[in-house]
């Protein structure tokens, strides 16, 4: 029943926005020169255009999106993520600011896996785990791109066999395509010619009021599950499933974000704040609503559709008002992630939906970002 009303207002946010004039124009990508890593190979950046005028700006560096438009509730387009002023800024580095994540986006605990027997060692960038993929991960490698037909991007990445400690050679796909309905999806394939493990995701940090306006704090988000993993001190899960009724992490009803953040409950400490997974309730799978924000200055409404079991919902606690991009400091919890991804640390839980890809099998995963107002 919850979730009926859910999906409904959704729906009817839409609804809202859809009656709303707007100047129909053509879809298009446009490619300009981004400059050279500090390794010498050039990166470009694309921009996509709906017919709305919605706008996605994505680099060849970390397939990692630079801007994102979407309208408030006057119909007016502003940028509602945090980047960078050029690639430099980008390689400072930045915390995965708009980037592709893989090959294993989140936690892998003690840098380690085994399987099929083999036990596999894994750079431990993160308190002992890896985090992200490792040192170099997806986000720090440059992608090929070509543009597809409308606002399409397509981007691929091959990992070598041992890259980053990973077994096999995994082909990495990522489609971007902004639709006339002002969604961002993002399709993720990979192909291996070992077995392995693999979860990808991106690792956009929104703020709807626009990037760099203060806390996010004030955003109310929903979250469509009953259930979040708890973790330890190095943010690993328990292998529990918890019930969020009766805690700060219950978002089955809009609340927020800074209402309970500064509660006294242990899981906030550990994550300083947000910074845990989320057990999506899928229903009948298949691409299925995970969560809703809401920014009230602006009105501005992300919806977060996912194939994914699990959504990773991060605060900005590490941010520290240290990063400065697009003119403006981003502050603590200037900024939250919903990142969409198989459960941290699938690959040491075999309770957990697996992650493990084989030769002749894609992994196929489906994320969409809908932007509305209200
Ligand atoms: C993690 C955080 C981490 C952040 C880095 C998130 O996905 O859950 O713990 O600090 O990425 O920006």
């Amino acid at each position: 029943m919850r979730w009926t009303t859910f999906a409904l207002s959704g729906t009817f946010a839409l609804a809202c926005f859809a009656q709303a004039p707007v100047q129909k124009g053509k879809a298009s990508v446009t490619k300009k020169e981004f400059g050279k890593t500090t390794g010498g190979e050039a990166v470009q950046l694309y921009t996509l255009t709906n017919a709305n005028g919605m706008k996605a700006e994505i680099m060849t560096y970390g397939g990692a999106l630079v801007v994102l438009t979407a309208p408030d509730r006057s119909g007016k387009f502003g940028d509602v993520i945090l980047g960078m002023d050029d690639l430099k800024g980008y390689e400072t580095p930045v915390p995965y600011f708009g980037a592709l994540i893989g090959r294993y986006g989140n936690r892998i605990g003690k840098a380690q896996f085994t399987l099929e027997g083999k036990t596999y060692h894994l750079p431990a960038n993160d308190n002992g785990n890896t985090l992200h993929g490792g040192n170099r991960g997806f986000d720090k490698r440059v992608w090929s791109a070509k543009p597809g037909p409308g606002a399409e991007l397509h981007l691929t990445y091959v990992s070598k066999d041992g890259e980053e400690g990973f077994p096999g050679t995994l082909t990495a796909r990522v489609v971007y395509s902004l639709t006339d309905k002002n969604e961002l999806k993002i399709d993720y394939t990979a192909t291996t010619d070992k077995p392995t493990v693999v979860n990808l995701t991106n690792h956009t940090y929104f703020n709807l009021a626009g990037p760099g306006e203060g806390t996010i704090l004030g955003h109310e988000v929903t979250i469509n599950a009953d259930r979040f993993t708890p973790v330890d001190a190095g943010l690993i899960p328990t292998g529990e499933l918890k019930a969020v009724k009766g805690t700060p992490f219950d978002f089955t009803k809009a609340t927020a974000i800074g209402a309970r953040i500064e509660q006294n409950d242990e899981q906030l400490k550990l994550g300083k704040g947000y910074d845990h997974n989320w057990v999506l309730n899928k229903g009948n799978g298949g691409l299925t609503k995970a969560a809703e924000v809401h920014e009230p200055k602006t009105g501005r409404v992300m919806e977060v559709w996912t194939t994914e079991p699990g959504l990773q919902f991060y605060t900005g606690n590490f941010l520290d008002g240290t990063l400065k991009g697009k003119g403006k400091t981003f502050v603590h919890r200037g900024a939250f992630c919903m990142e969409t991804q198989h459960y941290p640390d699938s690959p040491n839980k075999p309770a957990f939906p697996t992650t493990e890809l084989k030769p002749g099998q894609t992994y196929k995963t489906s994320t969409v970002y809908r932007f509305s107002a209200r």
